[in-house]
């Protein structure tokens, strides 16, 4: 996780580097730093989220600073404090390095290092390569040698910045594992983590690869591989809108993508429907008719909401194509030697496209030569660009870390993806036209939905006391029932589990008594009427029922305390319908417990670490 900066330029680096922070807060927000070059390195860091960093920093004072680095951290080695923040800086005072990723061989590094005469000052695994790049580049006499022989020794993950004080007008930023991209102004260059950091100054990007190092100075840039071999890099337009990183006059980004989701499942389908045919197209799959066909089996990895998404595909596919589907989570699949046959699709989901256990998974199942798809929202991603095929989301930046939007895009892909099948197999033209027009309506019914949110958040208020909450629902609801769940912990940190409706009985029921919220998926399908005998069951135990139901259902309303009705619609969409309340329901009982939503203790946007 964590955010990296570097920028070299003619504006003022503290407040081009502290904006770009600001962007990236949510990969983490334990402490964060900035660095800049003052005859020697002048570091200010501070334990706590960028507001901290702020206050100690008078920008008028870094009129004259034109590069520097800075970081945001999520913790892995050490605990959040000012001597674990980043830039770390070197013995001699000179270089100053800011790193995203892990360093597994820091401990054996730090040991040789401290035989040298080293002194360590933090916990962290990130210092070690301060010392070790002053240490190669005084043993070879050549800074960039140096810093290369470095990296070299460098087992694990890294996106660094690296800044020296006998190379003022110098930024050198490598990648291994972690993301790192250019940004190419008129008259300046940034480096970062994530491309929201750059886009307000430029929309021309380089994508830094796995075991390469860029040198910046002043005049441009050059790339290298880790043996000093010239690199050539082709320079690629990033087409999001600023619109997509300001909160535009909601008071959290994750309640202004909630109020998106119209939009984005609308950009998610547009250009993808053929009217003609009742199927859809997705073009970067890159698989013929004959590929479609021998499908024997599909296989989504993924980690979080994403996995969830997956668990929607695995129903929808299973359903309307009839093809046997399996869900992994990427943190399982990469240990478990997975048997995989020719004839398999393995189909990699996530938002950011850089989860750390997803990307490894993704490798694994490359490694044993099956076809691997990936469904990301983020363009130019790791896994959008090492998969065979794939498709955006096109969701435009999701800023709060509990997924939203994200998830109702990669659902909506995901029926379109089932439609395609299905049409080679059990759905029908009338049927597939049928879908598609539903899916059509989509938009304007979220909207309906989010039009209710008032009486939402007074269900919210009601609850927003509770110590636990259970989710239920059967089918494609029960994925929806557990993402549920899973926005509730997130953002509120209220214990909240999904469960099958009828797998209740099997254990969640001793749970439950008049202090127990329970959320049902009631809405009118075929299992409608089993859902009904579980709320009863619940009722019998002095629960307090949360029912989300079809529009003009009366008769839910007597075992339900509470009902929100969402708009009637097929069943192959109505996924994107039921997530929408409780996205709601969890957001405001976050408010009300005084949470902060877009940035939740512990949790980070995108792991990149193991
Ligand atoms: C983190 C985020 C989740 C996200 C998960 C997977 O845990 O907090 O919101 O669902 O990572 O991320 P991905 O980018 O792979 O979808």
């Amino acid at each position: 996780m964590c955010g990296i900066i570097g920028y070299i330029g003619n504006k003022n680096a503290g407040r081009i580097l502290l904006n770009g922070l600001k962007r990236m807060e949510y990969r983490g927000y334990d402490s964060s730093g900035i660095a800049v070059i003052d005859g020697g390195i002048e570091v200010k860091k501070k334990k706590g989220k960028i507001s901290e960093l702020e206050s100690l920093i008078d920008l008028s004072k870094y009129d004259n600073y034109f590069s520097g680095i800075g970081h945001t951290r999520w913790a892995t080695h050490g605990e959040p404090s000012d001597v674990n923040s980043h830039p770390h800086v070197s013995r001699n005072g000179k270089i100053a390095v800011v790193h995203n990723g892990i360093i597994e061989n820091f401990s054996w590094l730090r040991t040789k290092l401290t035989t040298k005469g080293y002194k360590f000052i933090s916990q962290t695994d990130s210092e070690v390569i301060a010392h070790l790049i002053e240490y190669y580049a005084e043993k070879t006499g050549n800074y960039l040698d140096g810093l290369l022989y470095a990296l070299s020794r460098l087992e694990g993950t890294y996106g660094l910045a690296i800044i020296n004080s006998d190379f003022p007008d110098r930024v050198v930023a490598a990648r291994k594992g972690s993301p790192l991209i250019l940004g190419i102004g008129n008259d300046d260059t940034l480096v970062a983590s994530d491309i929201s950091a750059i886009i307000e100054h430029t929309r021309k990007v380089i994508y830094v690869e796995d075991g390469e190092v860029v040198d910046i100075t002043k005049d441009g840039f050059q790339t290298y591989d880790i043996d000093k071999n010239k690199v050539d890099k082709i320079v690629e337009n990033v087409d999001w809108e600023i619109n997509g990183i300001e909160k535009q006059g909601f008071d959290y980004f994750m309640l202004k993508e909630i109020h998106e989701q119209g939009e984005t499942i609308r950009n998610a389908f547009r250009g993808r429907i053929l009217s003609d045919f009742g199927s859809a197209k997705l073009d970067g799959l890159n698989l013929s008719a004959e590929d479609l066909k021998k499908i024997k089996k599909i296989i989504f990895l993924a980690c979080g909401t994403s996995w969830h998404a997956a668990l929607v595909g695995e129903y929808l596919i299973e359903e309307f194509a009839g093809i046997p589907v399996e869900v992994e989570y990427a943190s399982e699949f990469r240990y478990k030697r997975p048997i995989l046959t020719e004839n398999d699709l393995v189909v990699v989901i996530s938002q950011s496209g850089e989860t750390a256990d997803t990307l490894a998974a993704m490798r694994e199942a490359k490694a044993r030569g099956v076809k691997v798809l990936g469904i990301t929202n983020v363009v130019g991603s790791a896994i959008a660009r090492e998969s065979d095929g794939g498709t955006y989301i096109h969701a435009g930046p999701e800023i709060g870390v509990a997924s939203t939007k994200a998830f109702t895009s990669q659902v909506t892909v995901l029926i379109l993806f089932a439609i395609l099948l299905g049409r080679r197999s059990l759905i029908t033209l009338e049927n597939g036209l049928k879908y598609l027009k539903d899916l059509e309506k989509i938009p304007e019914l979220v909207g309906r939905i989010l039009e209710n949110s008032d009486h939402i958040k007074k269900i919210a208020l009601k609850y927003s006391g509770a110590s636990n909450f259970l989710y239920l629902g059967r089918g494609i609801h029960f994925p929806v029932a557990l993402e549920g769940a899973l926005k509730l912990k997130e953002i509120s940190y209220i214990h909240a589990e999904g469960y099958p409706a009828a797998e209740m009985k099997h254990g969640p029921i001793a749970l439950i008594d008049e202090n127990m919220p329970v959320v049902f998926i009631a809405t009118k399908d075929e299992v409608y009427y089993k859902v009904l005998s579980n709320m009863q069951e619940v009722k019998a135990r002095g629960g307090k029922i949360i029912t989300i139901a079809t529009e003009g259902d009366e008769e839910v309303k007597e075992f339900s305390d509470d009902v929100i009705y969402v708009p009637e619609s097929e069943k192959i969409t109505s996924p994107l319908l039921t997530v929408i309340p409780l996205q709601l329901l969890s957001y405001y009982i976050a408010v009300e417990r005084g949470c902060d939503v877009d940035q939740p203790r512990n949790l980070a946007k995108s792991v990149t670490v193991e």
